[in-house]
């Protein structure tokens, strides 16, 4: 791997996600304001042949899973083309979506002869009518067909996210690990993060350590799994289970140390912390003709600015960032 990727820790960044999309068929709370967001006009967006380009050169540096999120990735009318061109990259092991699923189970057959390796799948709530007031759309029912489909085409594990509110489903915990019982699932428990225009609370924020207390008490096999110091999950396992439940803990206990990840959002932006306000862009460059040796710079540069870890919870709640919707998480 070249130094392009290494900062000043040491930290080796290896996995990058690329937000394909602003754009989104569902509108969570906890992602995307009220009152919408700005779109940047397409022109100013990353074409296919940009992306691409972009993608090769830093898979040629070292970069071997590429995560594309969204907005929701899958409304963008080329993502098939997308993971073609970029599962053929020589050097890329693991071509990755996060996704909401309501297109999924149509589009995955066509998504999977295209190269798509790994598949998270968000779904806070095993309750179609707190699914509408969370998403303010419907379509639950196309998710979980999307996470059965997801199954059968024999992605394992097929992860689920669900990010934990308090008042809103921390009541559903158990329902959820109780799910991994016979479905071969991983279930990703995801403390609340704060974004721009997403009125974080601690209040809302469910702990980790609440998270486990609870599940602890209802499912006495629960056993602590090895992970990998580049996950962001801690995995557990109830004895007997076929699933994974995990925990996300970002704001609680960040796992910054064993960061591997860099972003490239919709615009062009190159972001090197999710809570780290500064983005350096890689368009402009790349349109004014910048040869490959010039864009590693840049990108070298902005890694080495990448601090240590994110600024604390209530610290990152106050700096401004971006919605999540921009960012892709
Ligand atoms: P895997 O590659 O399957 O491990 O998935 P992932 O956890 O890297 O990505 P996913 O898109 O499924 O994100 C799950 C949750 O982790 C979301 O809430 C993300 O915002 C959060 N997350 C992903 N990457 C980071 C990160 O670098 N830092 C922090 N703090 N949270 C992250
Ligand atoms: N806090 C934690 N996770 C979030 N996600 C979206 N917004 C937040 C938030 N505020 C999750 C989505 C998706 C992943 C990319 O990030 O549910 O699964
Ligand atoms: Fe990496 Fe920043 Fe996430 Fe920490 S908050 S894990 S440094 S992206």
């Amino acid at each position: 791997a070249s130094d392009m990727l290494i900062d000043s820790f040491g930290r080796l960044h290896t996995y990058l996600r690329i937000s394909l999309t602003e754009r989104c068929n569902l509108r969570c709370q906890y992602c995307m304001p009220a009152d919408g967001v700005e779109l940047t006009p397409s022109p100013k967006l990353l074409s296919q042949t940009e992306i691409v380009r972009l993608a090769k050169l830093f898979v040629s540096s070292g970069v071997d899973k590429i995560r594309l999120t969204g907005g929701e990735p899958t409304v963008r009318k080329d993502i098939e083309d997308i993971c073609l061109n970029l599962s053929n990259l020589n050097g890329l092991k693991t071509l990755a979506i996060t996704t909401n699923g309501i297109t999924l189970a149509r589009k995955l057959p066509k998504l999977k002869e295209c190269g798509l390796t790994a598949l998270n799948i968000s779904l806070d709530t095993l309750v179609p009518s707190k699914f509408e007031f969370m998403t303010r759309r419907k379509g639950h029912q196309r998710v979980m067909e999307s996470i059965n489909t997801a199954i059968e085409l024999g992605y394992n594990p097929v992860k689920v996210n669900c990010v934990v509110m308090r008042g809103f489903n921390d009541d559903e915990i158990c329902d959820f690990v109780e799910l991994t019982r016979d479905k071969l699932i991983n279930i990703r428990f995801i403390e609340f993060m704060p974004f721009d225009g997403n009125v974080w609370n601690v209040k809302k924020l469910v702990p980790y350590s609440e998270m486990l207390d609870t599940v602890v008490k209802r499912f006495t096999g629960l056993k602590r799994l090895k992970d990998h110091p580049t996950d962001t999950a801690k995995n557990f396992r109830v004895d007997e289970h076929v699933g994974i439940v995990s925990f996300i803990t970002s704001m609680t206990e960040h796992f910054c140390a064993g960061c591997n990840r860099l972003r490239l959002l919709a615009d062009g932006n190159f972001k090197v912390c999710l809570f780290g306000p500064s983005e350096v862009s890689l368009r402009d460059p790349l349109r004014d003709g910048a040869d490959d040796h010039e864009l590693r710079e840049i990108i070298g540069s902005a890694v080495k600015r990448k601090k240590a870890s994110h600024a604390g919870m209530f610290d990152i709640a106050k700096t401004a960032n971006r919605p999540m919707i921009h960012i892709g998480g």
